[in-house]
C-alpha cells in the first residue's frame, strides 16, 4: 500500500470499529484523520449512525465535517459540557507506549484540548509515524504567544531543544494558529523524557502548549505497508 491508502485504511477502520451512535464525539486534523471523519460522514448518510454531536479540532477538520453535514459544537456548548466520549485524531510521532507528537498541522492547542477532556482516545497512523524517541526526527511544535517568541526559544534551548520559529508558505513570514499564536518547532536529543518534557515546556512563560502528548494512552490503528492494521493499545 502506498501511504495515501495507508491513511485511508486506519482512518475508516477506527471509525468502524469505534464511532457508535449517541456519542459526543471529537475529530482531529490532518491528512489521515480526514478519513475518520469521511467514513463518520458516510455512516451518517447511510443511517448507520445517529445522534452524535461532533467537536472538530481545527478550521480544517470543521471544514471537513461541513462537507457531510455532521452536526458539529464547540466544546463548551450544552450538547458537549465540556467533555467527550471518545477523540480521533492524527500523529506525527508515535513511540511504543503509544506517547505521541501532535501538532504537524498546527493545531496542537485545540487537539490536546480535545484528547484530555475524552473519556477515550484513539490515534490513526500509518507505520511511517513509529519512531523509537519522541521529537528527534520529526520536531516538536510548542505555540507560544508572539511576545515570548525568543525568550521561549532560549528557555527551549536552556532545557537542551532546538527551535525553529514556523514559517507559513503562500504567506510573508511566520505560521499564525488559530488562535494567533506563532509555532516553535524544537527538535530534541534521542532519549528526551516526553513525560518530563510535556509538563517543563509548559512552565515556560508564553508557552500555550506543546506537542508532545503523554498523559491520555490512546488505542492506536496503525496502517502498514503489507495493508494491515496494527492495533494497539
Ligand atoms: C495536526 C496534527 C496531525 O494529526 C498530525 O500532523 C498528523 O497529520 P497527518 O495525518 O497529515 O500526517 O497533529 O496538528
Amino acid at each position: 500500500m502506498n501511504s495515501d491508502e495507508m491513511k485511508v485504511l486506519a482512518g475508516r477502520t477506527a471509525a468502524d470499529a469505534l464511532v457508535k451512535s449517541g456519542m459526543k464525539l471529537g475529530l482531529g486534523t490532518g491528512s489521515t484523520a480526514v478519513h475518520v471523519i469521511n467514513r463518520v460522514g458516510e455512516l451518517l448518510a447511510m443511517g448507520a449512525l445517529k445522534d452524535i454531536a461532533v467537536f472538530p479540532t481545527s478550521f480544517q477538520s470543521l471544514m471537513d465535517c461541513e462537507k457531510w453535514k455532521i452536526p458539529v459544537f464547540t466544546l463548551n456548548a450544552p450538547e458537549l459540557s465540556g467533555g467527550l466520549d471518545l477523540t480521533i485524531d492524527g500523529a506525527d510521532e508515535v513511540d511504543g507506549e503509544n506517547r505521541c507528537v501532535k501538532g504537524g498541522g498546527g493545531a496542537l492547542l485545540v487537539e490536546k484540548i480535545a484528547a484530555y477532556a475524552s473519556s477515550s482516545y484513539a490515534l490513526v497512523a500509518d507505520e511511517r509515524k513509529f519512531v523509537r524517541s519522541l521529537g528527534v526526527s520529526f520536531p516538536v511544535p510548542v505555540e507560544v504567544v508572539p511576545e515570548a517568541r525568543l525568550s521561549a526559544a532560549r528557555s527551549l534551548a536552556a532545557l537542551g531543544g532546538e527551535a525553529v520559529l514556523r514559517a507559513a508558505l503562500r504567506k510573508a513570514g511566520p505560521v499564525i494558529t488559530e488562535h494567533g499564536n506563532l509555532i516553535l518547532d524544537v527538535r530534541f536529543k534521542e532519549g528526551a523524557d516526553p513525560v518530563f518534557f510535556e509538563e517543563e515546556i509548559n512552565r515556560i512563560p508564553g508557552v500555550v502548549e506543546n506537542g508532545f502528548f503523554t498523559k491520555i494512552r490512546p488505542v492506536l490503528y496503525a496502517a502498514r505497508r503489507d495493508g494491515t492494521i496494527e492495533t494497539r493499545k
